[in-house]
This record gives structure tokens, sequence and C-alpha cells, in this order.
């Protein structure tokens, strides 16, 4: 019997969120006959209000020549919000769980969470997982990084109800396969990558010789490759917090003080400076050390990369990240740009097994959004694509 897949995107106004409404709009349409259960957005949410209509939401005139108009899209989603959204009462995101349950939808629906919420979030994926039969797949890494190995465990207890492939590496086989390798007993020795792209483009930039870090700092700002404010990706914690979901996957109780981070840049010396221009004025102090480093790396034939590492012995781990200079032939030498790498040492894969892929933007991560998904869908079907 058709029925369809029920999701509500909370954040659905953002880069990712309105990325994912977009995808699923255009590619998981019922007529397009791919899967007999096709994905159905009944509610949206961003942090001030939410529209839920069992009927499902649709934007009307999508068609090819809007295809990429991610702007015009958020525009569309934000006007829904504003003409038929409800504000949030004092339950805050539970209000979203009664309505579902109101509606006779319990266990029917799936929370997409691609919002950069910290603990109201990680609240909401509780009590979703707790007190209610319905699942999440999130793109914030905040509920899974910044929690308890607790509530890390409560949430991922069900796979099959908790999706977290894109909290990192924008959705690529990261977290699924660690989890795999975990499972299968293929005890991981080391695991060593590049998993920022704003850092890496930073790096290559740098490597390439045309301009002084300030000017690609600022650079990097202007075209959206870094946070919107630098700082936020300078200071190594969104990498820390990968590594943190990479550790505990593999069940070890680990938590972000636990990661020896080594900022891209000293930001001790920054403390007093507010506005993001102030700081990226001031980052002009930096410009000769980056000059000096990559003369030096260039004769010694190395490359420079912020690395992110993870070392097992028996029962302990060590979790660190900072700037290195790598030999040309290692595994991350090769990258370039934005693009995220991971190599994964074991006991079984002893000569690494590598993951590379682009580590940001909204049309990746929403379609790792999707893919996370596809598990979870009723009565999937492989290679067998008419109705
Ligand atoms: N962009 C990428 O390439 C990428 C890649 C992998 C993972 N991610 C993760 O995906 C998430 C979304 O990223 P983004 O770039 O789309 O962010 P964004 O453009 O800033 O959008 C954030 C969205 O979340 C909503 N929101 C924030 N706090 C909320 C709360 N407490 N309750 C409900 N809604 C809330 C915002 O609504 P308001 O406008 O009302 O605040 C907005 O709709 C982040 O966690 C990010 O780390 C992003």
């Amino acid at each position: 019997m058709m029925s369809t897949q029920n999701v509500f995107i909370i954040g659905a106004t953002g880069n990712v969120g309105s990325e994912l409404f977009h995808q699923i709009e255009l590619f998981d349409k019922p007529e397009l006959g791919k899967h007999q259960n096709p994905t159905r957005i009944i509610g949206i949410a961003d942090s001030q209000s939410y529209f839920f209509t069992e009927a499902g939401i649709h934007v009307a005139n999508l068609d090819s020549t809007t295809l990429n108009s991610h702007d015009w899209m958020c525009k569309r989603i934000k006007g829904l919000l504003m003409c038929q959204g409800k504000p949030f009462g004092n339950s805050g995101l539970e209000e979203l769980l009664h309505q579902v349950r109101f509606n006779g939808l319990d266990g029917e629906v799936i929370f997409i969470d691609a919002t950069t919420g910290g603990q109201e979030l990680l609240e909401f994926h509780k009590a979703v997982i707790k007190t209610s039969a319905n699942s999440i797949v999130t793109a914030n890494k905040n509920p899974v990084a910044l929690s308890t190995m607790d509530d890390f465990q409560t949430l991922t207890a069900d796979r099959h109800r908790y999706g977290m492939r894109s909290t990192i590496m924008a959705g690529a086989d990261t977290v699924v396969d660690i989890m795999d390798f975990y499972d299968t007993s293929d005890h991981i020795e080391s695991i060593e990558g590049c998993f920022s792209g704003s850092l890496g483009y930073i790096c290559s930039m740098l490597e390439d010789g045309d301009a002084v870090f300030s000017q690609i700092l600022r650079e990097a700002l202007e075209d959206g490759l870094t946070e919107p404010d630098p700082r936020d990706d300078l200071n190594g914690l969104d990498v820390a917090r990968k590594l943190v979901i990479i550790a505990r996957c593999l069940n070890f109780p680990v938590c972000i003080e636990d990661v020896s981070v080594n900022s891209f840049i000293d930001l001790e010396k920054y403390e007093s400076v507010r506005s993001v221009e102030e700081f990226l004025e001031a980052t002009k102090q930096e410009d000769e050390y980056f000059a000096n480093l990559l003369t030096s790396a260039r004769n010694d034939g190395k490359k420079l990369r912020y690395v992110g590492r993870i070392k097992i012995e028996e029962k302990n781990i060590k979790m660190s990240l900072g700037l290195e200079l790598l030999d040309p032939d290692s595994s991350l030498a090769t990258l370039r740009g934005a693009k995220n790498k991971i190599t994964i040492f074991s006991a079984i894969h002893r000569n690494g097994y590598m993951i590379e892929a682009d580590g940001a933007g909204a049309e990746v991560t929403a379609n790792g959004i999707r893919r996370d998904l596809l598990p979870m869908l009723q009565h999937r079907r492989c290679g067998m694509y008419s109705i």
C-alpha cells in the first residue's frame, strides 16, 4: 500500500533546510515512481514559528528555472512561515511533538534538525527518541557532540531512528563507515583527517602564494566559505566536535574537553577584539608568520594542513588537532581547496581506508540528509523504478 514518509524540517529557512526542501520537492515526487513511499514535507520551522499540515507543504511553480535558485526557495519558505506560521509557545519545540501526536501521526514522522541550535535541540532530540516513536535526522552536530555520552547513547541506540551522517563531511560516508567498522569489530588503530572546508581552503590559498593570510581570510569570508565570524572556524572547535562524534561512534565516552586543540592562529591575542571587521584588520599581524612558514615549507617540500588525529591504544584514545607540515606523499597532502579527507587505519584496513569528499555546502549536506532518510523508507526498492 502507498503511504508517505513524513518529514518535519526544523531550520527550514536556513541554507541547508531550504535546500533540503528544494530537493525533496524536486526529486521525491510520487509521480517520479522511484519509491512506493515518497517523502512528503508536513512541517517546517525556524527559531520563532512553525507551520504544520498533514496535507503536506508544497511550493507552487517549482520548475527547472528555479532549480538552482536557493534564495528564491528560502524566501518562499520564510513567506509561508510569516503567513501561516504559529509562534512557538512556552513548551518550545516540544509543541511540534504535541501536534504530531494530536494528529495521530506518532511514529510516522521524521524530524530533521537543520538548525544551529544547542541545548534546546538536544532536549528536543531526547524527547523525540525517549517519549515518542518518531525519528530524527540531524545535520546539527551539537546534540551529538556537546551532550553527555549517556545522551549520545540514548539518541543513537536505534540506528533506524537516528540519522547523523551529515554531521561530518557533509554526509559523506564517514559516520556510517565508522559505525560499521565498530559493529564488525575491525579494530581501528588511528584516524587522520582534514575536516574543515574553510581551513583547507585557507591552506591551499596560502600554498599558492598569491595573497597574504589576512587577505585570504577576508576573501574566504566574502565568498561565504567561512562562518559569519571566521573565529568560529579558526578556533578549531568545529573540527573538535567532529572528532568527538567519531570517537563516540567507536564507543569511547569522550567529550570536547578531551580534544587537544591547537587553533589555526593564536586567538587569545585577539580576545579584546570585538567586531569581525576589526578582527580581519588585526589578522594582518599573522601575515609575516604565515609567509615565513610557507617559504620554509616550500623549501622542504612540505604541505601545510590543519589535521585532526585520533590514536587508539588498547582502551585509550587520544584526540588532537592543529596545523601540520606534511610530507608530500602523505595521504592528506594531495587535498586541494575546501575538500575533506579522512584516512582510517585498522587491523583489517592496514593500508588505510580513505574517504574524500566535499566537506561543506548546502547542496551536498541536504543530499546527505536525504541519504539518511533512505534506510528509513518503508519498502525501499532497488533498481526497479516504475510503479
Ligand atoms: N552549511 C553547510 O555546509 C553544513 C554542512 C554540514 C552540516 N551543517 C550543519 O547544518 C546546520 C544548518 O546549517 P546552515 O548553514 O543551514 O545554518 P543557517 O543558514 O544559519 O540556518 C539555521 C536555521 O536554523 C534555525 N534555527 C536556529 N536555532 C534554532 C532553534 N533553536 N530552534 C529552531 N530553529 C532554529 C534558523 O532559524 P532563524 O533564522 O529563525 O534563526 C535557520 O532556519 C548547522 O548545524 C550546520 O553546522 C552545515
